[in-house]
């Protein structure tokens, strides 16, 4: 079968693509476009592609598939144009930023006979592959609460070197809630149906930066599981952009949090139980690596190009799958919105002092 080959999009998050696509196989990029001239001729110059920066040209190269990693407030637009000329999509998160492009994105994707997905890529974590097997073994029993935390000081990229503001800095960000809330509706297989908002506001560090420095999203999911998450650009302190927490009748879960923690889980149906005068123990998640997720631990060492772990590659793998007609796409328009959509409701929860908004079901619209 011939290559998918790839128009890339964005040639700083893209270059991780464009080194992944060389290391999954059957993906050959042919094409990059990026506003930057210099950036793209460049970067098009070291892999043999061609270097666009008009967009329409760049669609009517000979590319099956493009991978959308411009910056965040671009991506449905330029999602939505590309479906309309028949290129499958891989979009960087998050699929939207407001109302309006996310129900275009679903028109588009429901128009176009080309496939959408989002590179949601914290959802293909080792450890959240692991978690959803443990979870659809049903070693937590009945889940009930889930957290996740995604804390990145990013005000290193507020400024560029003009000193003039970056998308970032202008807080167009948005609430990027995908790499926490992705994971936990992955392995709770479950969507949000409501959430309320916390912001803490901003120009703490800097007046000429007044988007808000934190978000605290409550959530509850259709089938009645609580959850929460923290999302946090700003903050000086070492990062944690994948911490995740799991309670379920049967068993409990925390991720590492650094400073030599690792990640510990505590089941009901292999440790010691949890009573009173003698409290259940933490165990290492790992030691139930090996028996779940054997095909992770066996990833090849170039799977680990894309910069988060091996979640790229795979991701990459099931994209490629699903061009190919082998498989479904794992993360559709509508599952995309629903990892995103809560982030939108979000800004307009936090306007409201925290009042839960009702978040809309795609699939509807
Ligand atoms: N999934 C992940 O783990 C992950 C990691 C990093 C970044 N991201 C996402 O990837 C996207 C890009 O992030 P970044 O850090 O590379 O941003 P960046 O601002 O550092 O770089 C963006 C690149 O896109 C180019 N660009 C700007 N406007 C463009 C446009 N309209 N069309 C095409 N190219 C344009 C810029 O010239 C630059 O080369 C963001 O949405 C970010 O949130 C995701």
């Amino acid at each position: 079968m011939p290559d998918i080959r790839f128009g890339v999009i964005g040639l700083r998050r893209g270059q991780s693509f464009v080194r992944v696509c060389r290391a999954v196989g059957g993906a050959t990029v042919t094409a990059l476009y990026d506003i930057d001239a210099a950036r793209v001729a460049a970067a098009a110059a070291e892999i043999g592609a061609r270097a666009f920066t008009d967009y329409e040209d760049f669609l009517a190269a000979e590319i099956d598939a493009v991978i959308i990693a411009s910056p965040l407030p671009f991506h449905a637009r330029q999602a939505i144009t590309a479906l309309a000329a028949g290129k499958h999509v891989l979009s960087e998160v998050t699929a939207a930023d407001n109302l309006d492009d996310a129900r275009a994105l679903v028109a588009a994707a429901r128009a176009s006979r080309a496939l959408y997905m989002l590179a949601e890529n914290y959802r293909y974590l080792d450890e959240v592959e692991l978690l959803k097997r443990l979870h659809d073994a049903g070693r937590f029993g009945e889940l009930y609460f889930g957290e996740g935390e995604y804390l990145h000081d990013c005000r290193g990229l507020w400024f560029n070197d003009d000193g003039s503001l970056t998308w970032r800095g202008q807080g167009k960000l948005a609430v990027y809630c995908t790499h926490s809330l992705g994971p936990l509706l992955y392995i709770t297989g479950e969507r949000v149906a409501s959430v309320g908002a916390l912001a803490v506001p901003g120009g703490k560090f800097d007046p000429r930066v007044s988007n808000p420095t934190m978000h605290l999203l409550q959530m509850t999911t259709t089938g009645g599981i609580a959850l929460r998450v923290r999302v946090d650009h700003v903050s000086p302190r070492p990062h944690q952009m994948a911490y995740y927490a799991l309670q379920g009748t049967q068993g409990s879960y925390e991720a590492w949090r650094g400073h030599g923690d690792t990640s510990k889980v505590w089941l009901a149906d292999e440790h010691e139980p949890s009573l009173f005068h003698a409290p259940a123990q933490w165990h290492p998640l790992d030691d139930q690596a090996s028996r779940h997720i054997p095909e992770r631990l066996a990833a090849p060492p170039e799977a680990r190009l894309g910069g988060h772990g091996t979640s790229e590659y795979w991701l990459l793998r099931d994209f490629l799958a699903a061009a190919r007609g082998e498989r479904s796409v794992p993360i559709d328009v509508f599952v995309g919105l629903d990892y995103t959509l809560p982030g939108i409701c979000a800004i307009e929860s936090a306007l409201a002092g925290g009042a839960p908004i009702a978040v809309p079901d795609p699939r509807e619209w």
